[in-house]
């Protein structure tokens, strides 16, 4: 949709308290999720050693070279729903004898289990990212959880390391993430709190620390606005837990029947859809406070491990597969998201976008040997600055961007200071149609990008030039202890001090 051109400017100001040192923004709320579904993993990572695509040990070239450039922190791995029914001994040996299972949950598809825990660990490696392995609670046991961890971490004469040299690694991997099962309010088991909070301790308890390795054991947390759910783990299990996990997505109805289409939409899908990106605010807030009751020295993290926007399937496409089109809104979403979770430092200690390639709002599209950056990754690309940086506070006065009977802010904003010292400020303009003035105070001179399109829906396309990528921003104009930002309708803008 290309909206009408708007010539009245919106107003805004926003001053820095420099002298003043907010929480650390921590990189691993810069993290990744690979999933087994659809043609995330498949085709998305893994193309086996003989495909035609460039590739190293059958991981393709283009996707890591893509995902080295965003300095990845972590990324988590199998599943999703698909963990709670991965049994990884599934996983390890001769490819070629390793067995067929069915993808239950995503398309019905065969799991060939030619992308295991050995290949997983050369992704990491080869991107540069800490791995986060998430259990099986629903229908694994305890022991299959403590040997995985065993045959990942341990470096003593045992049977599991034993099998993991026979398997061509002979020094132990580092595990520093665990997830104890995904979901399993849900897929991972249909499990009441209680039941899961019980069955957390005792799966958690045999999580080993192996051979130096420290594992953080992440709890399975709420859905979206289910309080109950955080108040019953943290009443039950948090001190057995370094961290608990929250899921939201974004759906532009917020209707999981119709939840609405990725490209083709107008100002009110625009409008409803950052809407709803914003709660996310409301419900790290709300579970935060919960957990403060239960452990107000902030010991555990609350772990985003699933977040994005989430539509109706692509025509054509296999519904099971969750692949989406992903445009200038997504771009817009990602940095809202990450502006509240800068905004939540002090509690959020890890996020992971769902997901990296081909599925819901990925960074990264592959269509055979091709290969798309979405506007999305350019977000996250444009964001690196942010990563292990300090919160700057600020208060910000934009004015609404009211549809329809629903308001919003006009302007979202977060700023941050290096460890080097350098200040960086990115402020998203969420109105569709109107251009803003955002007088910034306490800042030096300043030098950035922006990114933005001429339609809200654009997107970057195969066998095209890419029509959604950032660009110098050009819209800074140095005034008396700050600067004036003209920031463009439907865009995010990242300003860093030279
Ligand atoms: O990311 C897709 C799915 O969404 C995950 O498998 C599951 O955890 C969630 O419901």
């Amino acid at each position: 949709m290309v909206p009408n051109a708007d010539t009245e400017i919106l107003d805004a100001r926003c001053t820095l308290f420099t002298e003043r040192s907010g929480a650390t923004i921590a990189a691993n709320i810069y993290g990744h999720f690979a999933e087994h579904l659809g043609r995330c993993v498949q085709e998305g990572i893994w193309v086996g050693e003989g495909s035609a695509i460039d590739n190293v040990r059958g991981i393709r070239s283009d996707v890591v070279a893509a995902l080295k450039q965003l300095n990845v922190p972590v990324l988590r791995w199998p599943g999703g729903c698909f963990a709670d029914e991965y049994h990884w001994k599934n996983g390890i040996g001769p490819r070629e004898a390793r067995p067929r299972t069915i993808n239950t949950h995503w398309g019905g598809v065969i799991e060939t289990h030619h992308f295991g825990t050995h290949e997983f660990m050369d992704l990491c490696e080869q991107i540069g990212a800490a791995p986060y392995v998430c259990g099986n609670v629903g229908s694994g046991t305890v022991e299959e959880m403590m040997q995985w961890v065993e045959y990942m971490t341990s470096a003593a004469d045992s049977t599991m390391a034993n099998l993991r040299r026979k398997n061509g690694r002979a020094e132990p991997w580092r595990l520093p993430y665990f997830g104890v099962g995904n979901e399993n309010w849900a897929c991972g088991g249909s499990m009441r709190p209680e039941y899961y909070a019980d069955n957390y301790r005792r799966y958690a308890t045999f999580v080993k620390d192996y051979s130096g390795n420290r594992v953080t054991r992440f709890a399975c947390g709420a859905a979206g606005d289910d309080y109950a759910w955080t108040e019953t783990l943290m009443k039950i299990a948090g001190r057995y837990m370094a961290g608990l996990s929250l899921h939201y997505y974004t759906l532009p109805s917020g209707d999981w029947s119709k939840k609405g289409a990725s490209t083709g939409f107008g100002e009110a899908e625009w409008h409803s859809t950052l809407r709803r990106t914003l709660v996310m605010d409301e419900l790290i807030t709300k579970h935060t406070q919960i957990m403060d009751r239960y452990d107000p020295e902030r010991r555990v993290g609350l772990v985003v491990d699933e977040w994005g926007t989430w539509y109706d399937t692509e025509p054509g496409e296999n519904p099971g597969f969750l692949y989406q089109r992903n445009t200038l809104r997504d771009a817009l979403v990602a940095a809202l998201n990450l502006n509240v979770f800068h905004a939540h430092a002090e509690r959020v200690t890890m996020a992971n976008l769902a997901q990296a390639v081909n599925v819901l709002q990925a960074l990264i599209l592959t269509r055979g040997e091709k290969m798309v950056l979405t506007p999305t990754y350019h977000v996250f690309e444009m964001y690196r600055v942010h990563q292990g940086a300090s919160v700057v506070p600020f208060e910000l006065e934009t004015p609404s961007y009211a549809l329809d009977g629903q308001v919003i802010p006009a302007l979202h904003v977060t700023v941050s200071r290096s460890p080097a010292g350098k200040l960086s400020l990115s402020a998203v303009n969420l109105h569709a149609t109107r251009a803003a003035s955002l007088a910034v105070s306490n800042v030096g001179p300043l030098e950035g990008r922006v990114l933005t399109a001429g339609a809200l829906d654009a997107d970057n396309r195969f066998d095209e030039p890419p029509s959604v990528v950032p660009v110098a921003f050009d819209g800074i104009v140095p005034a008396k202890g700050g600067a004036v930002l003209t920031l463009p309708p439907r865009s995010v803008v990242v300003v860093t001090e030279r």
